[in-house]
Protein backbone atom coordinates (compact mmCIF):
# COMPACT_ATOMS: atom_id res chain seq x y z
CA UNK A 1 0.00 0.00 0.00
CA UNK A 2 0.96 3.41 -0.87
CA UNK A 3 0.07 5.83 1.57
CA UNK A 4 -0.21 9.06 -1.60
CA UNK A 5 -3.65 7.14 -2.18
CA UNK A 6 -5.18 7.43 1.04
CA UNK A 7 -8.47 9.32 0.29
CA UNK A 8 -7.44 10.88 -2.34
CA UNK A 9 -10.17 11.49 -4.74
CA UNK A 10 -10.55 9.87 -8.49
CA UNK A 11 -12.81 9.56 -11.44
CA UNK A 12 -12.47 6.95 -13.43
CA UNK A 13 -14.41 7.01 -16.76
CA UNK A 14 -15.03 3.79 -18.16
CA UNK A 15 -14.18 2.06 -14.84
CA UNK A 16 -16.80 -0.58 -15.96
CA UNK A 17 -14.36 -1.53 -18.61
CA UNK A 18 -11.78 -3.93 -18.46
CA UNK A 19 -8.79 -1.49 -17.55
CA UNK A 20 -10.98 0.63 -14.85
CA UNK A 21 -12.49 -2.38 -13.15
CA UNK A 22 -8.83 -3.33 -12.59
CA UNK A 23 -7.54 0.04 -11.50
CA UNK A 24 -10.86 1.06 -9.57
CA UNK A 25 -9.40 -2.46 -7.62
CA UNK A 26 -6.24 -1.30 -6.81
CA UNK A 27 -6.92 2.21 -6.04
CA UNK A 28 -9.51 0.64 -3.20
CA UNK A 29 -6.62 -1.38 -1.68
CA UNK A 30 -4.80 1.71 -1.60
CA UNK A 31 -7.71 3.43 0.26
CA UNK A 32 -8.45 6.01 -2.22
CA UNK A 33 -11.97 7.36 -3.07
CA UNK A 34 -13.12 6.19 -5.94
CA UNK A 35 -16.03 7.11 -8.22
CA UNK A 36 -17.05 6.25 -11.30
CA UNK A 37 -18.73 6.97 -14.41
CA UNK A 38 -20.68 3.51 -15.51
CA UNK A 39 -22.92 4.39 -19.35
CA UNK A 40 -26.01 1.82 -19.64
CA UNK A 41 -26.92 -0.80 -16.87
CA UNK A 42 -24.53 -3.87 -18.20
CA UNK A 43 -23.45 -5.74 -15.05
CA UNK A 44 -21.60 -8.10 -17.04
CA UNK A 45 -17.98 -6.53 -15.57
CA UNK A 46 -14.94 -6.97 -13.69
CA UNK A 47 -16.34 -4.07 -11.59
CA UNK A 48 -19.51 -6.19 -10.71
CA UNK A 49 -18.61 -9.69 -10.77
CA UNK A 50 -15.31 -9.26 -8.39
CA UNK A 51 -17.94 -6.31 -6.37
CA UNK A 52 -15.35 -3.73 -6.93
CA UNK A 53 -17.83 -1.26 -7.75
CA UNK A 54 -19.84 -1.84 -3.72
CA UNK A 55 -16.56 0.16 -2.31
CA UNK A 56 -17.08 3.03 -5.20
CA UNK A 57 -19.47 5.56 -5.55
CA UNK A 58 -21.23 4.67 -8.90
CA UNK A 59 -22.81 7.32 -11.52
CA UNK A 60 -24.90 6.54 -14.42
CA UNK A 61 -24.20 8.72 -17.58
CA UNK A 62 -22.84 9.63 -20.33
CA UNK A 63 -19.61 10.55 -21.08
CA UNK A 64 -20.85 13.46 -23.27
CA UNK A 65 -22.93 14.67 -20.76
CA UNK A 66 -21.17 17.72 -19.53
CA UNK A 67 -23.39 18.90 -16.86
CA UNK A 68 -22.85 15.47 -15.78
CA UNK A 69 -19.69 15.50 -15.67
CA UNK A 70 -19.06 19.13 -13.83
CA UNK A 71 -21.45 18.08 -11.50
CA UNK A 72 -19.55 14.85 -10.29
CA UNK A 73 -16.54 17.39 -10.34
CA UNK A 74 -17.65 20.21 -8.30
CA UNK A 75 -19.56 17.83 -5.97
CA UNK A 76 -16.88 15.76 -5.12
CA UNK A 77 -13.69 18.06 -5.32
CA UNK A 78 -11.72 14.87 -7.95
CA UNK A 79 -8.21 15.51 -7.96
CA UNK A 80 -7.57 12.97 -10.18
CA UNK A 81 -9.04 11.63 -13.34
CA UNK A 82 -8.52 8.62 -15.34
CA UNK A 83 -10.36 8.85 -18.83
CA UNK A 84 -10.54 5.60 -20.13
CA UNK A 85 -14.15 5.73 -21.46
CA UNK A 86 -14.03 4.42 -25.30
CA UNK A 87 -15.79 2.49 -27.76
CA UNK A 88 -13.02 0.14 -28.39
CA UNK A 89 -14.05 -2.10 -30.81
CA UNK A 90 -12.47 -1.80 -33.83
CA UNK A 91 -14.75 -3.73 -36.04
CA UNK A 92 -17.98 -1.98 -34.57
CA UNK A 93 -15.80 1.30 -35.24
CA UNK A 94 -15.59 0.31 -39.11
CA UNK A 95 -19.13 -0.19 -39.41
CA UNK A 96 -20.40 2.43 -37.60
CA UNK A 97 -17.83 5.63 -37.13
CA UNK A 98 -20.16 7.77 -36.01
CA UNK A 99 -20.95 6.61 -32.72
CA UNK A 100 -17.34 5.89 -32.35
CA UNK A 101 -16.48 9.43 -32.99
CA UNK A 102 -19.32 11.04 -30.68
CA UNK A 103 -17.61 8.88 -27.87
CA UNK A 104 -14.11 8.98 -28.14
CA UNK A 105 -13.61 12.32 -29.10
CA UNK A 106 -16.96 14.35 -27.97
CA UNK A 107 -16.50 11.96 -25.16
CA UNK A 108 -12.97 13.51 -24.50
CA UNK A 109 -13.17 17.38 -25.31
CA UNK A 110 -15.93 17.29 -23.19
CA UNK A 111 -14.57 16.06 -20.20
CA UNK A 112 -11.18 18.14 -20.79
CA UNK A 113 -13.32 21.71 -20.98
CA UNK A 114 -15.48 20.73 -18.26
CA UNK A 115 -11.98 19.97 -16.11
CA UNK A 116 -10.55 23.12 -17.48
CA UNK A 117 -13.49 25.10 -16.23
CA UNK A 118 -13.51 23.50 -12.99
CA UNK A 119 -9.64 22.70 -12.09
CA UNK A 120 -9.39 24.14 -8.51
CA UNK A 121 -8.66 20.63 -7.10
CA UNK A 122 -7.70 18.86 -10.35
CA UNK A 123 -4.09 17.72 -10.19
CA UNK A 124 -3.77 14.76 -12.69
CA UNK A 125 -5.36 13.84 -15.06
CA UNK A 126 -4.45 10.59 -17.53
CA UNK A 127 -5.98 10.04 -20.91
CA UNK A 128 -5.80 6.70 -22.73
CA UNK A 129 -4.88 6.91 -25.68
CA UNK A 130 -4.06 3.88 -27.88
CA UNK A 131 -0.97 2.21 -29.83
CA UNK A 132 -3.84 2.83 -32.57
CA UNK A 133 -3.21 6.41 -32.60
CA UNK A 134 -0.01 5.66 -34.49
CA UNK A 135 -1.09 4.47 -37.38
CA UNK A 136 1.29 1.54 -39.22
CA UNK A 137 5.23 2.42 -39.51
CA UNK A 138 7.14 -0.75 -41.33
CA UNK A 139 8.95 -3.05 -39.59
CA UNK A 140 12.13 -1.67 -39.54
CA UNK A 141 11.21 1.61 -37.14
CA UNK A 142 9.72 -1.01 -34.36
CA UNK A 143 8.97 -0.65 -31.39
CA UNK A 144 7.39 2.89 -31.48
CA UNK A 145 8.79 5.74 -29.87
CA UNK A 146 6.60 8.51 -28.54
CA UNK A 147 8.47 11.09 -31.19
CA UNK A 148 6.49 9.12 -34.28
CA UNK A 149 3.52 11.71 -35.38
CA UNK A 150 0.12 9.97 -35.33
CA UNK A 151 -1.01 8.78 -39.03
CA UNK A 152 -4.27 7.31 -38.28
CA UNK A 153 -5.97 5.34 -41.11
CA UNK A 154 -8.86 3.33 -39.51
CA UNK A 155 -11.94 4.58 -37.74
CA UNK A 156 -11.51 3.06 -33.86
CA UNK A 157 -7.35 5.00 -34.49
CA UNK A 158 -8.35 7.64 -35.57
CA UNK A 159 -10.67 8.59 -32.70
CA UNK A 160 -8.09 7.89 -30.53
CA UNK A 161 -5.39 9.91 -32.44
CA UNK A 162 -8.03 12.52 -32.47
CA UNK A 163 -8.57 12.61 -28.88
CA UNK A 164 -4.85 12.62 -28.11
CA UNK A 165 -3.93 15.54 -29.90
CA UNK A 166 -6.87 17.30 -28.30
CA UNK A 167 -5.42 15.97 -24.88
CA UNK A 168 -2.18 17.30 -25.70
CA UNK A 169 -3.62 21.01 -26.84
CA UNK A 170 -5.42 21.40 -23.40
CA UNK A 171 -2.07 20.50 -21.50
CA UNK A 172 -0.38 23.43 -23.27
CA UNK A 173 -1.60 27.02 -22.99
CA UNK A 174 -3.69 28.63 -22.63
CA UNK A 175 -5.94 25.73 -20.55
CA UNK A 176 -2.63 24.45 -19.31
CA UNK A 177 -3.94 21.46 -17.39
CA UNK A 178 -1.98 19.15 -15.02
CA UNK A 179 -2.21 16.20 -18.23
CA UNK A 180 -0.40 13.10 -19.41
CA UNK A 181 -1.62 10.91 -22.60
CA UNK A 182 -0.41 7.14 -22.67
CA UNK A 183 -0.47 4.92 -25.90
CA UNK A 184 -0.06 1.74 -24.74
CA UNK A 185 -0.08 -1.94 -26.35
CA UNK A 186 -2.48 -4.37 -26.56
CA UNK A 187 -3.83 -5.51 -22.79
CA UNK A 188 -4.85 -8.50 -21.37
CA UNK A 189 -5.64 -10.23 -18.92
CA UNK A 190 -8.23 -10.75 -16.11
CA UNK A 191 -11.27 -9.00 -16.47
CA UNK A 192 -11.20 -8.18 -20.22
CA UNK A 193 -15.07 -8.97 -21.07
CA UNK A 194 -14.74 -8.06 -24.46
CA UNK A 195 -15.08 -11.51 -26.22
CA UNK A 196 -14.12 -10.02 -29.97
CA UNK A 197 -10.80 -9.25 -28.38
CA UNK A 198 -7.72 -11.67 -29.49
CA UNK A 199 -7.11 -13.67 -25.95
CA UNK A 200 -10.20 -13.45 -24.38
CA UNK A 201 -11.73 -14.99 -27.55
CA UNK A 202 -9.13 -17.81 -27.63
CA UNK A 203 -8.97 -18.67 -24.34
CA UNK A 204 -13.08 -18.76 -24.12
CA UNK A 205 -13.15 -21.17 -27.28
CA UNK A 206 -10.10 -22.90 -25.94
CA UNK A 207 -12.17 -24.03 -22.85
CA UNK A 208 -14.69 -25.22 -25.22
CA UNK A 209 -17.39 -22.56 -24.60
CA UNK A 210 -17.23 -21.67 -28.27
CA UNK A 211 -15.71 -22.07 -31.92
CA UNK A 212 -13.21 -19.87 -32.51
CA UNK A 213 -13.97 -17.72 -35.78
CA UNK A 214 -10.38 -16.74 -37.43
CA UNK A 215 -10.67 -13.28 -39.10
CA UNK A 216 -7.51 -13.48 -40.58
CA UNK A 217 -4.43 -15.23 -41.48
CA UNK A 218 -3.34 -15.25 -38.02
CA UNK A 219 0.11 -13.14 -39.64
CA UNK A 220 -0.70 -10.04 -37.56
CA UNK A 221 1.68 -9.14 -34.75
CA UNK A 222 1.13 -7.28 -32.02
CA UNK A 223 2.83 -6.31 -28.31
CA UNK A 224 0.46 -7.62 -25.33
CA UNK A 225 1.09 -5.70 -21.68
CA UNK A 226 -0.41 -7.86 -19.07
CA UNK A 227 -3.36 -5.93 -16.99
CA UNK A 228 -1.19 -5.38 -13.54
CA UNK A 229 1.82 -4.26 -15.51
CA UNK A 230 -0.30 -1.68 -17.02
CA UNK A 231 -1.95 -0.95 -13.57
CA UNK A 232 0.85 -0.34 -11.40
CA UNK A 233 2.20 2.19 -13.94
CA UNK A 234 -1.08 4.26 -13.97
CA UNK A 235 -0.48 4.45 -10.00
CA UNK A 236 2.95 5.53 -10.67
CA UNK A 237 2.25 7.73 -13.71
CA UNK A 238 -0.68 9.45 -11.99
CA UNK A 239 1.08 10.16 -8.56
CA UNK A 240 4.30 11.52 -10.02
CA UNK A 241 2.43 14.56 -12.01
CA UNK A 242 -0.14 15.33 -9.09
CA UNK A 243 3.54 15.87 -7.20
CA UNK A 244 5.02 17.62 -10.32
CA UNK A 245 2.71 19.26 -12.91
CA UNK A 246 5.76 21.18 -14.22
CA UNK A 247 8.03 18.69 -15.46
CA UNK A 248 5.48 15.94 -16.20
CA UNK A 249 2.80 17.50 -17.66
CA UNK A 250 2.16 17.36 -21.09
CA UNK A 251 4.24 14.44 -21.59
CA UNK A 252 3.10 11.23 -23.77
CA UNK A 253 4.49 7.64 -22.58
CA UNK A 254 4.44 4.17 -24.77
CA UNK A 255 4.22 1.22 -22.80
CA UNK A 256 4.35 -2.06 -24.25
CA UNK A 257 6.98 -4.88 -24.11
CA UNK A 258 9.20 -3.97 -26.65
CA UNK A 259 8.26 -7.36 -28.44
CA UNK A 260 5.16 -9.02 -30.49
CA UNK A 261 3.96 -12.34 -31.18
CA UNK A 262 2.08 -13.21 -34.24
CA UNK A 263 -1.95 -13.95 -34.00
CA UNK A 264 -1.05 -17.25 -35.17
CA UNK A 265 1.61 -17.95 -32.30
CA UNK A 266 -1.20 -16.82 -29.43
CA UNK A 267 -3.60 -18.94 -31.03
CA UNK A 268 -0.95 -22.00 -30.84
CA UNK A 269 0.27 -21.57 -27.72
CA UNK A 270 -2.86 -21.09 -26.04
CA UNK A 271 -4.67 -24.42 -27.44
CA UNK A 272 -1.86 -26.30 -26.60
CA UNK A 273 -1.59 -25.09 -23.30
CA UNK A 274 -5.26 -26.28 -22.69
CA UNK A 275 -4.30 -29.59 -24.93
CA UNK A 276 -6.79 -28.67 -27.52
CA UNK A 277 -4.20 -29.51 -30.40
CA UNK A 278 -6.74 -31.17 -32.78
CA UNK A 279 -8.81 -27.90 -32.52
CA UNK A 280 -5.92 -25.94 -33.47
CA UNK A 281 -5.67 -27.91 -36.50
CA UNK A 282 -9.33 -27.28 -37.71
CA UNK A 283 -8.29 -23.60 -36.98
CA UNK A 284 -5.32 -23.23 -38.55
CA UNK A 285 -6.59 -24.99 -41.66
CA UNK A 286 -9.64 -22.22 -41.66
CA UNK A 287 -6.86 -19.32 -41.28
CA UNK A 288 -5.53 -20.03 -44.63
CA UNK A 289 -5.55 -17.34 -47.29
CA UNK A 290 -8.37 -15.41 -44.82
CA UNK A 291 -8.09 -11.79 -45.16
CA UNK A 292 -8.63 -8.82 -43.04
CA UNK A 293 -9.63 -5.68 -43.44
CA UNK A 294 -8.93 -2.59 -41.14
CA UNK A 295 -6.36 -3.60 -39.35
CA UNK A 296 -3.06 -2.26 -38.47
CA UNK A 297 -0.57 -5.34 -39.47
CA UNK A 298 2.45 -5.17 -37.01
CA UNK A 299 3.10 -2.96 -33.56
CA UNK A 300 5.50 -2.86 -30.72
CA UNK A 301 6.01 0.00 -28.31
CA UNK A 302 8.89 1.26 -26.56
CA UNK A 303 8.77 1.74 -23.27
CA UNK A 304 12.37 3.43 -22.75
CA UNK A 305 10.83 7.10 -21.53
CA UNK A 306 8.63 5.11 -18.89
CA UNK A 307 11.58 3.35 -17.79
CA UNK A 308 13.74 6.61 -17.86
CA UNK A 309 10.88 8.69 -15.62
CA UNK A 310 8.96 6.39 -13.98
CA UNK A 311 11.31 3.44 -13.48
CA UNK A 312 8.98 0.76 -15.24
CA UNK A 313 9.39 -2.44 -16.99
CA UNK A 314 7.39 -5.29 -17.81
CA UNK A 315 7.16 -7.71 -15.15
CA UNK A 316 5.25 -9.96 -16.18
CA UNK A 317 6.15 -12.28 -19.33
CA UNK A 318 3.52 -13.67 -21.90
CA UNK A 319 3.37 -16.92 -20.40
CA UNK A 320 2.67 -16.36 -16.87
CA UNK A 321 0.15 -14.06 -18.14
CA UNK A 322 -1.60 -16.36 -19.95
CA UNK A 323 -1.33 -19.01 -17.38
CA UNK A 324 -3.34 -16.14 -15.01
CA UNK A 325 -5.67 -15.39 -17.39
CA UNK A 326 -6.72 -19.01 -18.19
CA UNK A 327 -7.13 -19.44 -14.73
CA UNK A 328 -9.66 -16.41 -14.13
CA UNK A 329 -11.33 -17.15 -17.35
CA UNK A 330 -11.91 -20.30 -16.11
CA UNK A 331 -13.72 -19.59 -12.94
CA UNK A 332 -15.60 -16.98 -14.75
CA UNK A 333 -17.01 -18.99 -17.56
CA UNK A 334 -17.81 -21.49 -15.47
CA UNK A 335 -19.78 -18.92 -13.11
CA UNK A 336 -20.95 -17.77 -15.93
CA UNK A 337 -22.34 -20.55 -18.14
N1 LIG B 1 -7.54 -2.89 -23.77
C1 LIG B 1 -6.53 -2.55 -24.55
O1 LIG B 1 -5.87 -3.40 -25.15
C2 LIG B 1 -6.12 -1.10 -24.71
C3 LIG B 1 -4.86 -0.79 -25.25
C4 LIG B 1 -4.49 0.56 -25.40
C5 LIG B 1 -5.39 1.55 -25.01
N2 LIG B 1 -6.60 1.22 -24.49
C6 LIG B 1 -7.53 2.29 -24.09
O2 LIG B 1 -7.77 2.14 -22.70
C7 LIG B 1 -9.11 2.52 -22.39
C8 LIG B 1 -9.81 1.40 -21.63
O3 LIG B 1 -9.85 0.24 -22.46
P1 LIG B 1 -10.66 -1.07 -22.00
O4 LIG B 1 -10.02 -2.22 -22.65
O5 LIG B 1 -10.84 -1.04 -20.53
O6 LIG B 1 -12.07 -0.82 -22.73
P2 LIG B 1 -13.51 -1.34 -22.29
O7 LIG B 1 -14.35 -1.37 -23.51
O8 LIG B 1 -13.41 -2.57 -21.49
O9 LIG B 1 -14.01 -0.17 -21.34
C9 LIG B 1 -14.46 1.05 -21.84
C10 LIG B 1 -15.66 1.49 -21.02
O10 LIG B 1 -16.11 2.75 -21.52
C11 LIG B 1 -17.51 2.78 -21.43
N3 LIG B 1 -18.08 3.76 -22.37
C12 LIG B 1 -18.11 3.68 -23.72
N4 LIG B 1 -18.72 4.74 -24.23
C13 LIG B 1 -19.10 5.53 -23.19
C14 LIG B 1 -19.79 6.77 -23.07
N5 LIG B 1 -20.21 7.42 -24.16
N6 LIG B 1 -20.02 7.27 -21.84
C15 LIG B 1 -19.60 6.61 -20.73
N7 LIG B 1 -18.94 5.44 -20.78
C16 LIG B 1 -18.70 4.89 -21.99
C17 LIG B 1 -17.93 1.36 -21.80
O11 LIG B 1 -19.26 1.10 -21.32
C18 LIG B 1 -16.86 0.54 -21.09
O12 LIG B 1 -17.28 0.17 -19.80
C19 LIG B 1 -9.77 2.89 -23.71
O13 LIG B 1 -9.73 4.29 -23.85
C20 LIG B 1 -8.89 2.23 -24.75
O14 LIG B 1 -8.92 2.91 -25.97
C21 LIG B 1 -6.99 -0.08 -24.31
Amino acid sequence: MNIFWKNKKILITGINGFVGGNLASKLIKNKAKVFGLVRGSDHNSYLYYENIYKKCKIINGDLTNKDLLEKIIIENKIQIVYHLAAQVEVGVALDNPYDTFETNIRGTYSLLQVLAKNKKYIKSIIIASSDKAYGEYPKSKLPYKETYDLRPKYPYDISKAAADLISQWYSNLPNKLPLIVTRFANIYGPGQLNFSALIPDIIKSALGYKNFIPRSDGKHKRDYLYIDDVIELYLNIARKLYKNKTKFSGEIYNAGTNNFYQVKQVISFIYKKLNNEKKLKQIIKKMKNKKTKGEIFIQSMDYKKVDKDFLWKPKINFKDGIDKSIVWYSKYLKDNS
